[in-house]
């Protein structure tokens, strides 16, 4: 969602924050901004659209010693030039950007407005720079008056502030991503460290509640009134590379990039005897009663696979919907252990989970993508899945780190060393599937005229439908939906009209008659049905296989032939793959 990027210094600003607003527009937007201080006096430009809109509308400066941008993604107040950020004060004594929600907004608003403030925006972020203001004026300090702000406002924000009357580029966090760069030109910040990569070497993750400001060649760092030490960070190049190569879509490389991620993941956790997770991770599960499985997306479609995998070990498991955990949550087991999964590690539904956890002191183990990012930083322990930056916004490569890593993480505690043979076949069957890529193009240019789709399954291959349908929909907007096929007697098959596609998937011997029978009964009723079955249950009517492996894996093959499905159908259908509309890639509000 909304992307940060500021800094003071001598570089070159007008590029620097065109440059990473477009490193960071993957997130999703609808409006961007920027201002720079030149000459003593604070420049805007703002603008519904994209950044190039923005670009267009910006003036060739050079010589500014500070700014800020943001790409906005509309939560209070339509996206318009005049909601785009920055949002300035009432006085123009501040200008700020920001992420987050401000949940007392209104209340906060009205004690302005009876203190004398005027309004020119639907959005909460001009409540926080007229709050600055009036602090700012009292006070006459602005590290007191961000201090104070702080404590006014319910909510999330990351904040990048310029007072016009100061040289000096402030910031405040609390809940949203803000990190700090620093530099030889200059020191910078942003919501993560993509922007900054060129021109930064260390970072600073920016604690809860903290506050602080930076120049050219200074940082300061504050909580509570008093001066704080910085938590530095390293960033691998290789976790922020931001180039698609010569892929016409970041999509379509992701997918590619899937046998590469897996194989990075053995590296990682795997010594060629033995895996290499902390031995006190793996006593957590096994000492544990109940395995929760929290996660949105995506990221919950892969947990059901996890939820499978403890039941494997004998343990009670499930898997709930953050968004939903984190207003009911259920704390009923006698010894939970909680397993948050995220791609971002930024998702704001699963962090209000992960803080409910944390204040009843129970313990969470966190896979994440992103290291450093709230959900990596907040939990018991967490794991890298190192599946490199994902940057279109259906994902794809982190999935398939997602169920890798719970396999892997199953297998070290069942110590079964089988695990790595299986998931070493894993890697060779996506392989596969990539070399054999073009029929899937030509299955997907059959489908493009489609109202409604469906993916149905047995056993893993039910789960894998799920996440199936979810790419259908996301990126090529047909309508798609997922069912265990012996569900589909008990109302489904109402929908099901004469053309209708349906993708029968078929990897389990156990199951495979039972589902070819329901996939006859839709086709019976006029459904165009796709099987997609496995070498060994390949029956010459099918459209499509995949390689043998492990019915535990092998939904994970099958939700490699829906990415491309789901691919190729939008392809045909000249949407904007890597960025569909109204989706963001980190889902940064609740
Ligand atoms: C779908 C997709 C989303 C995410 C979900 C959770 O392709 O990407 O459904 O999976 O928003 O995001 P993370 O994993 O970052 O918590």
């Amino acid at each position: 969602m909304c992307g940060i990027v500021g800094g003071a210094g001598k570089v070159d600003f007008r590029s620097y924050l065109i440059g990473g607003l477009k490193t960071l527009d993957y997130r999703g937007y609808d409006s961007a901004g920027l201002a720079y201080r030149k000459d003593g006096k604070v420049n805007l430009f703002k603008t519904v659209g994209k950044v190039e809109d923005l670009d267009n509308i910006t003036p060739k400066f050079t010589d500014a010693t500070m700014g800020i941008a943001h790409t906005r993604w509309a939560t209070h107040g339509e996206p318009s030039d005049t909601n785009a950020h920055p949002h300035f004060s009432m006085h123009r004594k501040v200008y700020l950007v920001h992420n987050g929600v401000v949940e007392n907004f209104r209340a906060l608003r009205t004690k302005l407005k009876f203190n004398g403030y005027e309004f020119v925006t639907q959005t909460d972020t001009e409540v926080i720079a007229n709050l600055l203001e009036e602090q700012y004026l009292l006070l006459k300090d602005p590290f007191k008056a961000i201090e104070k702000v702080i404590t006014m406002v319910e909510g999330s924000f990351a904040c990048a502030i310029m007072f016009s009357d100061l040289p000096e580029l402030y910031f405040m966090k609390r809940q949203s991503p803000l990190l700090i760069g620093l530099g030889k030109d200059g020191n910078f910040m942003a919501s993560d460290a993509v922007p900054m990569m060129k021109l930064c070497d260390k970072f600073i993750e920016v604690e809860e509640d903290s506050y602080g400001c930076i120049t050219q060649n200074t940082y300061v760092l504050m909580k509570n009134g008093q001066e704080i030490q910085p938590n530095f960070v390293v960033r691998k190049a290789e976790e922020c590379t931001f180039d698609k190569g010569d892929y016409p879509h970041f999509m379509l490389k992701e997918i590619e990039e899937g046998p590469k991620v897996i194989k990075r993941l053995l590296d990682n956790y795997y010594d060629g005897t033995s895996f290499t997770f902390d031995p006190k991770i793996i006593e957590c599960i096994k000492e544990a009663d109940d395995v929760v499985f929290l996660a949105c997306g995506t990221s919950y479609y892969a947990s059901l696979l996890g939820v499978e995998f403890m039941h494997y070990l004998g343990k009670r498991s499930e898997s709930y919907i953050a968004s939903e955990w984190a207003y009911y949550p259920n704390l009923t087991a006698k010894n939970p252990l909680f397993i948050l999964i995220s791609q971002s590690g930024e998702t704001a539904d699963l962090i209000a989970c992960q803080k409910y956890i944390n204040d009843n002191g129970l313990p969470n183990i966190a896979i994440t993508n992103t290291r450093g990012s709230t959900i990596y930083r907040n939990a018991t322990f967490a794991l890298l899945l190192y599946a490199g930056l994902e940057v279109a916004v259906a994902a794809t490569k982190s999935y398939n780190a997602q169920v890798t890593m719970l396999a892997m993480l199953t297998s070290a505690c069942s110590s079964t060393e089988h695990g790595v043979r299986n998931i070493r076949k894993l890697i060779e069957a996506i392989e596969d599937v990539i070399n054999r890529k073009d029929e899937i193009h030509e299955l997907a240019k059959k489908m493009t005229q489609a109202k409604d789709a469906f993916f149905v399954g047995r056993g893993y291959d039910s789960l894998a439908a799920l996440e199936c349908a979810l790419k259908l929909k996301e990126i090529s907007y047909i309508h798609a939906e997922s069912y265990a096929g012996g569900e589909l007697k008990h109302g489904p098959i109402a929908l099901i009209e004469k053309g209708t596609p349906v993708i029968g998937l078929v990897s389990d011997s156990i199951s495979a008659a039972a589902l070819r029978n329901n996939l006859e009964e839709l086709r019976s009723r006029g459904a165009d049905i796709y099987v997609i079955s496995t070498e060994s249950l390949f029956d010459k009517k099918d459209d499509f296989y995949t390689k043998d492996v492990k019915p535990y894996l092998a939904a994970v093959v099958k939700v490699v032939f829906g990415q491309y499905l789901s691919y190729y159908v939008s392809l045909e259908k000249g949407l904007p793959i890597d960025k569909p509309r109204n989706l963001a890639k980190s889902v940064t509000v609740q």
